[in-house]
């Protein structure tokens, strides 16, 4: 939470600086709406919403975000029409194909959060190549989490510590938030300092429970498709103005 960006402002003109986030979290929402505003098939507003995802996670990368955490995918997903989860499993692979060779470039690394186990062998193939080729470079931190929902991770986490609990390997004492926050799939990683929700529904569905207990939230009345890096300059710069007390005076 240190690194200073500069941005042109629209109304002065001026150079203004603004403290970045480390960790910024996006729910990449309103994919179907954008595509049923046009008549398209809601498989068409995924497609838009994959290509979007390429753009703003480079534009991340080029200022200087140091992690990105997208959600992709949730736990509550498999939920929708065959036909559409489908064409999401389908659009993993060919996105993740294509934008791993991009990322490249910027020395991004590629991590995935949530139950991968649930994907298709060739699916969870990509995804372990991804990590295994990615995770030696020095870039931003990309999490994607598909599959991922935050109860999910809590109940594997509790688990995780019961069985050593359970083991005699550690006793019930030693469990405190720090150690919660090692069994997540986050384990390392700073909290997210600002989540951002496109598609203007003021609800977190269940992504990042634990690790959002004091990050800011910009709900913005655009559809993921929408969402420009103008709109991400934006949000930035109102994440700069906030007061964050974590519950201090
Ligand atoms: C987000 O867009 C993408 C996924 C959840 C996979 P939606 O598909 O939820 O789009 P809306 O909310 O129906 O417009
Ligand atoms: C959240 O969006 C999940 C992702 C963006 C992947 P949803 O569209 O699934 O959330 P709800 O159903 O509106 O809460
Ligand atoms: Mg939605």
């Amino acid at each position: 939470m240190s690194l200073l960006f500069t941005r042109r402002s629209k109304k002065t003109g001026k150079d203004e600086g603004i403290v970045l986030p480390e960790h910024i979290g996006i729910i990449m929402d309103g994919n179907g709406r954008w595509a049923k505003k046009r008549g398209l098939p809601r498989s068409a507003g995924h497609t838009a919403g994959a290509q979007n995802f390429r753009t703003i996670t480079r534009y991340c990368s080029d200022i200087g975000i140091r992690y990105l955490t997208v959600y992709a995918f949730s736990t509550e997903n498999w939920k929708r029409p065959q036909e559409e989860v489908s064409a999401l499993m389908k659009l993993f692979k060919q996105y993740l194909e294509e934008a791993l060779s991009d990322f490249k470039d910027d020395s991004i690394v590629v991590r995935f959060i949530g139950d991968t186990s649930a994907f298709s062998p060739d699916l969870q193939e990509l995804i372990e190549r991804t990590q295994r080729e990615s995770a030696d470079r020095t870039g931003m931190v990309l999490n994607i989490a598909m599959n991922y929902g935050s109860r999910d991770e809590l109940v594997m986490a509790v688990k995780s510590i019961a069985s050593k609990v359970h083991n005699g390997e550690l006793s019930v004492d030693d469990i405190d938030a720090d150690m919660i926050s090692s069994n997540l799939y986050t384990a390392g990683q700073p909290d997210p300092d600002l989540i951002i929700r496109p598609s203007g529904e003021y609800r977190i569905s269940n992504f990042m429970l634990w690790q959002a207990a004091y990050t800011e939230f910009i709900i913005l009345d655009k559809l993921w498709p929408d969402f420009t890096t103008d709109d991400l300059d934006s949000a930035l710069l109102e994440f700069s103005k906030r007061n964050r007390r974590f519950g201090g005076v």
